[in-house]
């Protein structure tokens, strides 16, 4: 009897440490969480983010159609803050980076040109008292912007989507739209949604979330 108890006494032990061992291995080699201090892209060189994507095509090319306008909606705020970078304390939500090229008219880049976004948190809220992800900038010499932000959440009747306005330049006349995503959980059913304001997914190579979108302004 006592052997018995004995033999079980050990093998429970010699489980327990293999149980404990595998546990721990997989503790140390899981990732953590994503956090903004994960993310390696650089959003004061746009140019040099574009060499980590692992996507087959980085796609620079002009859109075949102008940008699609869309609704305001109740939500846009005038004098956000300039700034690329809207993750801060307390945002909730997956981080991404958005990013693309301003074309004009006749599918040339547009240095400087004025791009307006706003967008609701990963819960579907907006901050209306403040400027939480809300945020002006321009494009660089290439006509490239980079947006670092959340993942929009849904909304009661509407699907993932952020705002945006663009212009040639501060100040001058702004189209007026909105950007969807292929995981749109409302796609569907969204009466604003138009499949050729889909926010192109993919990752870079340390496999954070990247999307492309490119303007075509008719000016
Ligand atoms: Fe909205």
């Amino acid at each position: 009897m006592f052997r018995t108890h004995r033999k079980l006494f050990l093998t429970s032990v010699i489980m327990g440490i293999i149980l404990f061992s595998a546990y721990g291995q997989n503790l140390l080699c899981s990732s953590p969480s994503p956090g903004r201090d994960d993310l390696s892209i650089d959003t004061s060189d746009p140019s040099s983010n574009l060499e980590l994507l692992s996507l087959d095509s980085v796609p620079a090319s002009c859109p075949g159609i102008y940008t699609v306008e869309e609704t305001e909606g109740p939500y846009y705020k005038k004098g956000s803050p300039e700034r690329s970078n809207l993750i801060e304390d307390g945002v909730a939500g997956e981080i991404f980076t958005l990013t693309g090229y301003v074309f004009d008219k006749d599918c040339k880049p547009i240095a400087g040109a004025w791009l307006d976004f706003w967008q609701a948190d990963g819960n579907g809220v907006y901050d209306n008292a403040g400027f939480r992800l809300r945020g002006h900038q321009y494009t660089d010499e290439n006509g490239l912007y980079v947006l670092k932000t959340v993942l929009p959440g849904v909304y009661p009747g509407r699907t993932n989507h952020i705002h945006v306005k663009v212009s040639k330049k501060a100040g001058g006349p702004a189209i007026t739209s909105q950007l969807f995503f292929p995981e749109g959980k409302l796609n569907a059913s969204d009466r604003i949604y138009h499949e050729s304001l889909l926010v192109k997914m993919g990752k870079n190579s340390n496999g954070q979330n990247i999307g492309f979108f490119n303007f075509r302004l008719n000016q």
